[in-house]
């Protein structure tokens, strides 16, 4: 399946947290990093963010276009790699975008960097790479289904953290 086929874990508990905790996004402008199906950016939508989703594929930001309006709500998508600058968000939701060594490598020195000009950064993760994520504050953590599987036979403890 194509990565925005389905909810990732880290995506599906970035959902959930937003849904028990709205606070994090309500009433923000929130950018869904690697946003794929946009799972985590339609739970901040409908907690009343308004939401960019940003992901490099155009198949990615037509579904979720598509999963928001099947929801009742609006998001912005873009194509655009906004890796490197410095982006208009108050939050950054970033649900597995730290899935393989060299993506990590380039996603957590530029989320760091967002975190410390004051963005509120939340990662999805289930620590597919070790120690990637050491320096991060854990906030909760689910149980969710694995890639791809969405009967939920196969779960992955999966955290929330915060840069
Ligand atoms: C593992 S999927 C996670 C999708 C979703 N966040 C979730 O949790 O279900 C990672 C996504 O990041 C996207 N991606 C990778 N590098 C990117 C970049 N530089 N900018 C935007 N999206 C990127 C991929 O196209 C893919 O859809």
């Amino acid at each position: 399946m194509p990565y925005w086929a389905f909810a990732w874990p880290g995506g599906q508990v970035l959902a959930r947290f937003l849904l028990d905790q709205p606070q994090w996004v309500r009433g923000r402008r929130v950018l869904d990093f690697g946003s794929g199906c946009a799972l985590e950016g339609l739970a901040a939508a409908l907690q009343g963010a308004s939401v960019l989703c940003a992901d490099l594929d155009p198949q990615a930001a037509g579904l979720a276009r598509r999963n928001a309006q099947a929801n009742g709500v609006t998001v912005e998508t873009t194509t655009e790699d906004l890796l490197g600058r410095d982006v208009d968000a108050e939050v950054i939701l970033a649900g597995d975008a730290c899935y393989e060594p060299a993506l990590a490598q380039r996603v957590l020195p530029w989320l760091t960097a967002q975190a410390a000009r004051g963005v509120r950064v939340l990662v999805g993760d289930p620590l597919r790479v070790p120690g990637a994520l050491d320096g991060a504050r854990r906030l909760s953590t689910y149980d969710a289904s694995f890639d791809g599987d969405p009967r939920g036979l196969t779960v992955w403890p999966t955290h929330v953290l915060t840069l």
